[in-house]
C-alpha cells in the first residue's frame, strides 16, 4: 500500500485553511492507504524559540485532529520529537541541500522578513526538515494545501538528488496530494490572500456558531455586480471558494446565477455560507471538547503513534546509512 504522510505544527488552533487544506483529504485517504499524521513541534522552534506549553498545544492538536476524523487506528498520530531518526535524516539531507536553494524558497524570505532579528539556521533548513519528514517514511503522497507547494519542491529534490549522489533508486518523489481538481487556497475574508495563524484572519474548529457567522458576515465585499456574466473580483471569488468547498453544487449554481443576473445579495450569501460552515464544524466542536478532556487517552494515541512511526523510520535509516556508506 502506498504511503501518506502530512503534518502540522501546534502553533495554534486547527482553522479552516488547515481542515480544507490539508486535514480532510487526509481523513479520506487514512481508508485506502498507509497513513500517518504528525505534529511538527520542531518547526514550530523556527518562528517560536520559546514555546508557551508545547505539551499542552501538541495535546490541543491532538484532539482537534481526532475530533476531525482521523482514527489513529488506521492512521497512527506521532508527535514529530518523539522520533529522533528524523534528525538523523535531517543531517544527511542537509549536507546535500545548497544555501542558495534555501534561500530562495519563498517561505524563507518571507519569514526572514518578518523576524529580521531571528534568521536562525531551522528556518533556512526548514523544507529538509520537512523532506526529513516525509522521506524517513518513503512516502508516495502528501495532502498539503497550496502553500506548501514550494517546500514540496524542495522535498522531491531532497529525494532526486540523494538517488542521483548515491547511484541508487531508493527514494520515491513525494507528490502533493489533494482531492479538489487543484491545490486548495482557503482564503482569509478580510481580503487579505490566504488563511492564516499569522495572518489573524482564520475561522477555528473551535469558534462556535455565533463567532462563525459573526467572522463570514463581516467579510470583505464591493458594491455588487454591476454587469451581467462579469469576472468576480477577488474577495468575492474568495466568498464563491468557502461555497465550492462548504456548500452542495446546487447551492453553488444558484448564487453563480445570481452573480451572472446582477441580483445577487451578499448579505444572502454570508448567510449561506455561514450556516454551511456552521453544520460541518458544530459536530467537529463537540468532538474536540470530548477528546480534549481525555489526556490520558490523548497521551496514549501519541505514545502509540510515536511507536509505529520510529519503527517505520528505523527501517529507512538502516537502509540509509548503508548506502552513504556508514554502519547500518
Ligand atoms: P501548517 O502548520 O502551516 O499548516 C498545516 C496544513 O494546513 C494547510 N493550510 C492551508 N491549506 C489551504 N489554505 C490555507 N489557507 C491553509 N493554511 C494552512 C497547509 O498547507 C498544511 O498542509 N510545513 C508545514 C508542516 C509540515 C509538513 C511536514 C506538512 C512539517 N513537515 C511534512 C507535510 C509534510 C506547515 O507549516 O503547515
Amino acid at each position: 500500500m502506498e504511503k501518506v504522510v502530512s503534518g502540522i505544527r501546534p502553533t495554534g488552533n486547527l482553522h479552516l485553511g488547515n481542515y480544507f487544506g490539508a486535514v480532510k483529504s487526509f481523513v479520506k485517504m487514512q481508508d485506502d492507504y498507509d497513513c500517518m499524521f504528525f505534529i511538527a513541534d520542531w518547526h514550530s522552534l523556527t518562528t517560536h524559540p520559546k514555546p508557551e506549553n508545547i505539551q499542552q498545544s501538541v495535546r490541543t492538536i491532538l484532539a482537534e485532529y481526532m475530533a476531525c476524523g482521523i482514527d489513529p487506528q488506521k492512521a497512527p498520530i506521532y508527535v514529530q520529537s518523539d522520533v529522533k531518526e528524523t534528525l538523523e535524516l535531517y543531517l544527511f539531507l542537509n549536507m546535500n541541500a545548497y544555501l542558495g536553494e534555501l534561500e530562495r524558497v519563498t517561505t524563507f524570505k518571507e519569514k526572514a522578513r518578518k523576524q529580521p532579528d531571528n534568521v536562525n539556521a531551522g528556518l533556512l533548513t526548514y523544507p529538509t526538515l520537512m523532506a526529513a519528514d516525509i522521506l524517513q517514511h518513503r512516502a508516495a503522497k502528501v495532502p498539503v494545501g497550496k502553500d506548501q507547494e514550494q517546500n514540496m519542491e524542495m522535498a522531491r529534490k531532497c529525494a532526486r538528488r540523494f538517488n542521483h549522489i548515491y547511484g541508487v533508486e531508493f527514494f520515491p518523489e513525494p507528490q502533493n496530494f489533494y482531492f479538489s481538481e487543484k491545490a486548495l487556497k482557503v482564503p482569509g475574508l478580510d481580503g487579505s490572500g490566504k488563511m492564516g495563524k499569522s495572518e489573524g484572519n482564520c475561522i477555528y474548529l473551535r469558534d462556535d456558531d455565533k463567532t462563525i457567522t459573526k467572522k463570514v458576515m463581516k467579510a470583505v465585499t464591493d458594491s455588487g455586480p454591476q454587469e451581467p456574466n462579469s469576472q468576480k473580483p477577488e474577495v468575492i471569488e474568495n466568498l464563491f471558494t468557502f461555497l465550492r468547498i462548504a456548500s452542495t453544487e446546487d447551492t453553488y449554481n444558484y448564487f453563480d446565477e445570481k452573480w451572472n443576473d446582477c441580483t445577487l445579495r451578499y448579505g444572502d450569501l454570508k448567510k449561506q455560507i455561514a450556516a454551511d460552515l456552521c453544520s460541518i464544524v458544530a459536530p467537529i466542536r463537540q468532538r474536540i471538547e470530548e477528546y480534549s478532556a481525555n489526556t490520558e487517552l490523548l497521551d496514549r494515541i501519541a505514545r502509540e503513534g510515536a511507536d509505529r512511526a520510529r519503527e517505520s523510520a528505523s527501517a529507512t535509516l538502516k537502509e540509509v546509512r548503508r548506502i552513504v556508506g556508514f554502519r547500518s
